[in-house]
């Protein structure tokens, strides 16, 4: 294989909503400090689904639209941090759910970049001939490990999956995902944290901010230009959705003249490593996106990671 590309992407959210204002029924919050420091309106939280069933929903849908049989798949990736259970890893129960039959399935955990580094590793195994199609998911479900009486938090998280079916290009074909630009910040390992001790997400909230809108967007440059791609013709920026000010910081500074900056988070919240394949997902039904065009997807978060690449769209 000389490349990879994406051929189908799906969204999955819980049908349930938690607006502001129900946040503000139980904790002291109010909407307007919400959507002025955060950006949300509301998001989705799961309630009988597992976080296995929401990636499962959300393959189903990528597949059906790259025209792929669950058969044809031979590689499944799931990035999540909220899987409650250790052992089976997610990848193998979406995997004996869909009815994929022997594929190389493991679990990434980078937090919100996670979907990006997943995507990566897929593309890799692709190019290296170790896999030729693969399904690669995003999903958490954050609501699990929520504390719901912590205002600082609760307020800011949703539930969903996304996913995304690649395939290999071959001879003159045009790759459809890019070089990968990813890495950490080791010393600053502990700012976002769910631990044994206390297994609510917790995260020095600031420390994230100043890093994200401060470190990113250079970085995000950095995978346009690793593509070839001039940043005049990025069709979207898809970041990870943490916060409406960061993902638009990051997007004055990132100078893509053209690009439609996602801002799924006004309506789903930060849903994490699923973030990202949400926003895509979401673009591409809304008909905002052409094939063919280059997309500029970011995540960065928990670790703290981050990794990026730019992808044509199916
Ligand atoms: O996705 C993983 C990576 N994480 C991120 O990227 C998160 C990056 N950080 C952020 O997005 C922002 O730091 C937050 C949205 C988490 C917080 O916004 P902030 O503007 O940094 O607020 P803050 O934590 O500095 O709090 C400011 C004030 C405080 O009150 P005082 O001390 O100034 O009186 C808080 O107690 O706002 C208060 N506050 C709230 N007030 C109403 C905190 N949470 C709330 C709330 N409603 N929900």
């Amino acid at each position: 294989m000389t490349g990879t590309r994406v051929i189908g992407v799906g969204h999955y959210q819980p049908s349930k909503v938690l607006t502001n204002e129900d946040l503000a029924q139980m904790v002291d919050t109010n909407d307007e400090w919400i959507q002025s420091r955060v950006g949300i309106r509301e998001r989705r939280i799961a309630e009988d689904e597992t976080v296995a069933d929401m990636a499962t929903l959300a393959a189903e849908k990528a597949l059906a639209a790259s025209d792929l049989r669950a058969s044809d798949i031979d590689l499944v990736v799931v990035a999540t941090c909220s899987a409650v259970d250790r052992v089976p890893n997610t990848a193998c129960r979406v995997a004996d759910r869909l009815g994929v039959g022997s594929p190389a399935g493991y679990d990434i955990n980078t937090a919100c970049s996670g979907f990006s580094y997943a995507l990566a590793t897929a593309d890799h195994a692709i190019r290296c001939g170790s896999a030729t199609k693969a399904i690669v998911i995003g999903v958490e479900k954050l609501s699990d490990w929520t504390d719901w009486t912590d205002r600082s938090t609760c307020i800011l998280f949703g539930d969903a999956a996304g996913a995304v079916v690649i395939t290999g290009t071959e001879g003159d074909e045009e790759p459809g995902i890019g070089p990968v630009v990813w890495g950490s910040v080791p010393e600053m390992s502990d700012v976002v944290r769910i631990e044994a001790s206390h297994p609510y997400i917790a995260q020095e909230g600031q420390t994230v901010f100043r890093w994200a809108i401060t470190a990113l967007a250079p970085l995000a440059r950095k995978a346009a230009e690793a593509a070839g791609v001039d940043m005049d013709d990025i069709a979207a920026f898809v970041a990870h959705q943490a916060n409406l000010r960061i993902i638009e910081g990051i997007a004055k500074k990132l100078k893509a003249p053209n690009a439609i900056i996602a801002s799924d988070i006004v309506e789903s919240g930060n849903t994490s490593a699923a973030s990202v394949p949400l926003a895509l997902s979401k673009l591409i039904d809304n008909g905002e996106l052409k094939t063919g065009a280059p997309v500029l997807l970011f995540g960065f978060g928990g670790g703290l990671t981050y990794a990026g690449q730019v992808i044509r769209c199916p």
